[in-house]
């Protein structure tokens, strides 16, 4: 019998969900997908600890040695399905411009037109998880739940680790909440009998926003932020829309808290293009010379945050776990990751050594002998002969934020934290200064929509060609950017109007090269130095020298002790060459060329005003 045949399954939906709007949309959804069972996700330990043994049988698990990493799992994806796929993303809004330059758009009726015929019937023979999720702790203001439907237990499992997931959330919404639909199917339907694939996915992919009914729908992936929809489909681009249209904001930023020797506590929250070393940031141990300091983590890579009563902005983290690339991580460049990774950890796409322990490139020393993510034998000779790498570089942990050595104690305070500062980081080798103060909100309003971030050769081929990546938000913003920049200043606007202390906005580039083609900036630990004069500057301890773009810190300006970097290292990572600016400059009119369509007035005037400083 073909298993479209089969009739529908019973819904059987828990008597402690009391949605009417939730229940008749499962139910839809059941209809179209065809799956073969229904699974009501509860987030219990029991339920996850049965969902990982199911995977273990299906071989997409592989189980590490409990006595090296207790309660921890390896899965390896198909290696046509190993990261976000931007180009098969789409924000489909009523109207083109909405979308706006940035984003790839179809009309969404056509969308839904090619979107149902690969949705009838992609669960058959599979069963449907439904995953309630709150983003942020329940029952926060800042807060909003999604509902995902998944055919995947991976996503399923993982989707418990990065978000508050289980029965509590239908408390939440009770009869009547809002929630965000979230579909996703890995687009692999399977015949009576048939055996699975342990990487089930299909070579279309297509992941879905509708931004005017707040919908996701995600097909033929099972990778990270194309299936997880909680975290880049929702967090970020659903959410940008809905902080849109009622005054907040959605970032793609980690948030810290930092507390000086004295006591005092401030919070941070940050943005870098992707691959540029949030997680590092977020967990930051500082270095010798800065005893007494300590760094929190609240978040490591998306930040929501409101307005408070008292005028301040408020931000939580609303994801409840970290996935995190894991090549590069080791105990010199981010010892608390390495602490996280213990135990209870997902890992994808990384080595299996023969201990049943994990490997990356960067971890350490080199295995003598492991399994590649591929499943092939890797030892270091035939790394040097083929260039094979035992993980793929985007390989990915999921793990609850709970194991963080570093977390901040008020990571889960359903009122936030109040933001003292925010940054932008770009990576440029060249031009930008290790750290810029913007005058005022919409100078820095204006660093964040022109922040770059230079290529690496293995990603294109070309290195050193600088992509704009405005708030590191490129990928993410579910909506025009150039209405997203203006909703920036409105909101700086509307804080000032009620006659609150706006948060302060610096700019980083931890990337500036020597002559040699190295980095001249330690970075890691070392970037608390930089933290720490932000804190003076936003203290008014330290004077700064002012420039066309900003003000900078002199030299004597940073704390020192415990690092050898002399003046002229430090000119390398601070010094503005006018003629390097002035090119600059003409990218920034290359990206404003291209947002033409409402680009609000306040950045090209600053931009001119940077002009004429630098013509000055
Ligand atoms: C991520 C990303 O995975 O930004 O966080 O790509
Ligand atoms: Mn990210």
């Amino acid at each position: 019998m073909n298993a479209h045949a089969h009739p529908p399954v019973a819904l059987n939906a828990p008597n402690y969900v009391k949605n009417p709007k939730l229940i008749a949309w499962v139910g839809d959804m059941v209809a179209l997908c065809k799956p073969a069972a229904i699974h009501w996700c509860d987030g219990s330990e029991e339920e996850y600890q049965h969902l990982c043994e199911l995977l273990v049988k299906n071989g997409t698990f592989k189980k590490l040695n409990p006595k090296l990493r207790p309660n921890s799992f390896l899965a390896c994806s198909d290696p046509s399905d190993v990261a976000r796929v931007e180009d098969r993303t789409y924000i489909c809004s009523k109207d083109k411009n909405q979308a706006g330059p940035t984003n790839n758009w179809v009309d969404p009726a056509e969308m839904r037109k090619t979107l149902h015929p690969l949705f009838d019937g992609c669960m058959a023979g599979r069963t449907m998880y439904v995953v309630p999720f709150s983003m942020g702790p329940l029952n926060s203001p800042i807060s909003h739940i999604g509902i995902e439907l998944s055919d995947s237990p991976y996503v399923a499992v993982n989707m418990r680790m990065m978000t508050r997931m289980g029965k509590p959330v239908y408390d939440v919404i009770g009869a009547e909440g809002e929630f965000v639909p979230c579909i996703h199917t890995v687009g692999a339907p399977l015949s009576n009998g048939a055996k699975d694939s342990t990487w089930p996915c299909n070579k279309t992919k297509y992941i879905v926003h509708y931004p005017e009914t707040r919908e996701i729908w995600s097909y033929g992936s099972g990778y990270g932020g194309n299936a997880l929809l909680g975290k880049k489909c929702f967090a970020l681009r659903i959410a940008s829309t809905m902080g849109h249209d009622e005054g907040w904001l959605a970032e793609h930023m980690l948030i810290l808290g930092v507390a000086s020797p004295e006591g005092k506590k401030y919070h941070v929250a940050a943005a870098f293009p992707s691959a540029c070393g949030k997680t590092n940031f977020a967990m930051l141990i500082p270095p010798k010379g800065f005893e007494g300091w300590t760094v929190t983590t609240i978040g490591d890579d998306i930040a929501w945050i409101k307005p408070g009563a008292d005028g301040r902005l408020y931000a939580i983290n609303p994801e409840a776990g970290y996935f995190g690339v894991a090549p590069g991580t080791n105990y010199e460049t981010n010892p608390n990751c390495m602490k996280s990774l213990n135990e209870n950890v997902i890992f994808t796409n990384v080595a299996l050594t023969d201990e049943g322990d994990v490997w990356w490139e960067g971890m350490g020393p080199q295995p003598a002998h492991c399994i590649d993510w591929q499943g092939n034998e890797w030892t270091p000779a035939i790394a040097q002969s083929t260039g094979a790498k035992a993980a793929h570089p985007n390989a990915r942990f999921t793990v609850p934020a709970v194991n963080n050595p570093a977390i901040d104690s008020a990571w889960d305070d359903p009122k936030g934290v109040a933001i003292d500062a925010f940054i932008f980081g770009g990576r440029r080798s060249t031009t930008v200064p290790l750290v810029t103060q913007a005058r005022n909100w919409t100078e820095g309003v204006y660093m964040a929509a022109t922040m770059g971030s230079e290529t690496t050769a293995a990603a294109t081929g070309a290195q050193g060609v600088v992509r704009r990546d405005p708030f590191a938000m490129l990928p993410f913003t579910g909506y025009n950017m150039s209405d997203y920049f203006q909703h920036w200043l409105d909101m700086g606007d509307k804080l000032a109007a009620a006659g609150s202390k706006l948060p302060q906005i610096f700019t980083t580039n931890w990337f500036r090269k020597g002559p040699d083609g190295k980095f001249v900036w330690p970075g890691y630990g070392e970037n608390m130095r930089v933290l720490k004069w932000m804190i003076d500057r936003i203290e008014g301890r330290a004077k700064g020298v002012e420039h066309a773009f900003g003000i900078s810190p002199s030299y004597g300006e940073i704390n020192w002790n415990g690092l050898d970097f002399d003046q002229s290292k430090f000119d390398q990572v601070t010094n503005t060459d006018k003629d390097l600016l002035i090119s600059e400059l003409k990218l920034h009119s290359e990206l404003f060329d291209q947002l033409s369509y409402h680009l609000p007035k306040a950045l090209t005037q600053t931009k001119e005003k940077i002009e004429e400083r630098l013509n000055a």
